[in-house]
């Protein structure tokens, strides 16, 4: 990245107001001095925020992967790209550089190449951190086939809702996978789900575990076969600036989820840039963040960004607290990591245990380390600061969402002042605005509303997957000609952001993204269960965490409460995967209700938290008594 980095905080100031005055110049800047094409734009942006209809360099060609990979080789071939550290520290970690990437995403093109993967195609990946997660989104990107990974601790029932959303032709998966002492067998969920896939026609295995698999005939193949035989020649595919680059599915708060569509050329721009500007990324820094590539952080911060920008990025395979829970620690150390990008979940749950575990170890390489995912609470900002920055490292948290492809508000280290559970400023091209219920925006400062965002950014998803009108009705139609976010947001007296959290019915639990409303289905399901709500209520490490009101059926039924609790949360666990499972289940003999029908959500939510304070006014509702009940018989 060449001058857009960001020197000091008038600088920024100065580089802020530029990018809003004239957004076209200050991105068309970017996108020329920092990157290779085939060929320029005839237009920096055209958008409609009505038509939710948004491009970003019109008529350019180019392919992602010329400048994650081909334009390093001659300056940095021998440099590592990849640091693969393994689930097990006894396993060696691997050091892949710049050029044997190459080699290996151009045999891996070959292979999908020659099982029939041609640009547009769906690929999911249905991986664990190994490097072979990598190398075959970079090689889809490549032979310009849309990747969509699908995070590999998601049930069968959640691989079968995604793979037929997009239509997928192949997946990829492996034998299995190592998550601290256990391994779990990925190739049996995947033979499970691809039965109800009928669009999937091969589908490739990586050995990892060395589990038994079984292979189905003609339609299986185990990839080093393939590999091996792979020429290391493959002429890069030419993509238009809007050629779709990947899906990543994302929960709603309502109904399947959204599989968030992410372009070419502005996905490859706005995450090259906030990596560079957030990470105060230098030449030979060893970068690591601990999300899983599933998610839209690894996408944008394990892989895209920092391979854009010739970077050695870090990818674990393991967990935090295996072998110990000082493993995190033992890796900054042991590779000498400078940036350590990780979630508020992680970090509390590592606070809880003696600090002694991190103090122990050197982490003096360490020079900028950040948060993502879910508001950090100021006992977690201080934890980490105090015990894993020791006090000089500058913490970045960074707020932005699957949707907008790249960080949006968030400090610049050595530039923006940090101040604790604040996201701070709007990056350069952000518009930040907070719109009242009545849709007015809400001017000055010290003050709280619902995030929306003015002008599109290069990052911005285009659509939804399949479903344009969804993705107008969800992002553009509350706050009409601005993106709504679905966050809560306060503006201080310095401007200064700070997320407050959710205000749709989207939990964030663990940093994972669950909507009630499909968790809600599921558990409906069950023959047992007439009527189900959730809500989230705050917890110690997580965040947040589900709660259930749940009306049975038959309230008599001599069934036993405890077994059919654990049978919901099964079924969730089935159906969406463990991370969805309830916290606390309390049967109720009914929910508050409008006179319209609709659940009082926001009741159920004070009575989760354990607020019994202000109900608001019960009287409008259908069954106010039942209030009274749910309160005495919470959990
Ligand atoms: O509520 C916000 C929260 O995570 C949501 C986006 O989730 P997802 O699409 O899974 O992407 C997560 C990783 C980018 C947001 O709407 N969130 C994300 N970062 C922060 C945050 N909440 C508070 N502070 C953050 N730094």
């Amino acid at each position: 990245m060449r001058n857009y980095v960001i020197e000091d905080l008038p600088h920024y100031f100065e580089e802020y107001k530029k990018s809003i005055k004239n957004p076209k110049k200050f991105w068309d800047k970017v996108a020329d001095q920092n990157f290779v094409w085939y060929q320029r734009w005839s237009k920096v942006v055209k958008y409609d925020m009505n038509e939710a209809k948004i491009t970003w360099f019109k008529d350019a060609k180019l392919n992602i992967t010329k400048n994650c990979l081909d334009r390093h080789l001659s300056v940095r071939g021998e440099k590592t790209a990849i640091i693969w550290e393994p689930n097990d520290p006894k396993e060696e970690a691997q050091h892949i550089s710049y050029n044997e990437l190459y080699e290996r995403v151009n045999k891996t093109a070959n292979v999908l190449k020659d099982m029939g993967i041609e640009k547009g195609d769906r690929v999911c990946i249905y991986l664990p951190m190994i490097p072979e997660l990598a190398v075959t989104m970079l090689a889809c990107a490549k032979i310009g086939a849309v990747h969509s990974v699908i995070f590999a601790g998601f049930s069968a029932s959640a691989v079968v809702s995604r793979v037929n959303d997009c239509g997928a032709k192949m997946l990829i998966t492996s034998d299995g996978s190592y998550r601290g002492n256990k391994v779990l067998d990925l190739k049996s969920i995947i033979d499970e789900a691809l039965e109800k896939c009928p669009t999937v026609e091969k589908a490739l295995v990586v050995k990892r575990t060395n589990n038994e698999v079984k292979m189905k005939e003609g339609r299986d193949f185990w990839m080093a076969d393939l590999y091996e035989k792979a020429s290391a020649d493959f002429v890069t595919i030419i993509m238009d600036a809007e050629d779709p680059l990947f899906i990543l599915y994302t929960s709603g708060s309502t109904g399947k989820p959204k599989g968030m569509l992410h372009t070419s050329a502005g996905y490859m721009v706005y995450s090259a840039y906030t990596f560079k500007n957030v990470f105060n990324y230098q030449e030979n820094d060893i970068y690591w963040c601990t999300a899983d590539i599933g998610w839209i952080t690894g996408h944008s911060y394990i892989l895209y960004g920092p391979l854009l920008n010739g970077a050695t990025t870090v990818i674990f395979e393991g967990v935090p607290t295996y072998p110990e829970p000082d493993r995190f620690w033992e890796v900054i150390e042991k590779h000498k990591v400078t940036q350590f990008y990780t979630a508020p979940t992680a970090i509390r749950s590592l606070a809880k245990e003696s600090a002694e575990w991190v103090d122990k170890h050197d982490l003096s390489s360490l020079r900028v380390i950040g948060s993502v995912g879910e508001p950090i609470n100021d006992e977690a900002w201080h934890w980490f600061n105090d015990h894993v920055g020791r006090k000089k490292c500058p913490i970045v948290d960074t707020w932005w969402q699957t949707e907008t492809g790249g960080i949006m508000i968030s400090p610049i280290p050595f530039v923006t002042p940090t101040k604790p559970t604040y996201a701070t400023l709007p990056l350069p091209g952000i518009q930040p605005v907070l719109m009242d219920d009545k849709r007015n925006e809400i001017t000055g400062n010290q003050v709280t509303g619902n995030l929306c965002i003015r002008f599109p950014w290069p990052g911005i998803a285009r659509t939804i997957w399949g479903d344009h009108q969804r993705y107008k009705e969800t992002y553009f139609s509350a706050f009409p000609g601005k993106y709504f976010t679905g966050d809560g947001a306060l503006r201080d007296e310095v401007g200064y952001y700070r997320i407050t959290g959710r205000v749709d019915d989207v939990v964030i639990v663990s940093g994972h993204n669950l909507g009630t409303a499909p968790i809600e289905d599921s558990i409906n399901e069950h023959p047992a269960v007439a009527e189900s709500a959730i809500v989230g209520f705050p917890h110690d490490i997580k965040g947040s965490a589900l709660y259930g009101f749940v009306i049975l059926k038959d309230t008599g039924a001599g069934r036993q409460k405890e077994n059919l609790k654990k049978e919901i949360n099964q079924l969730i666990s089935d159906q969406i995967g463990p991370i969805a499972k309830l916290d606390k289940i309390q049967f109720v003999s009914g929910l508050p209700k409008t006179r319209s029908g609709k659940i009082m959500r926001r009741i159920l939510r004070k009575i989760a938290e354990g607020d019994f304070s202000n109900f608001g006014d019960t009287s409008t509702l259908l069954n106010p008594e039942i209030v009274e009940e749910i309160k005495n018989e919470r959990i």
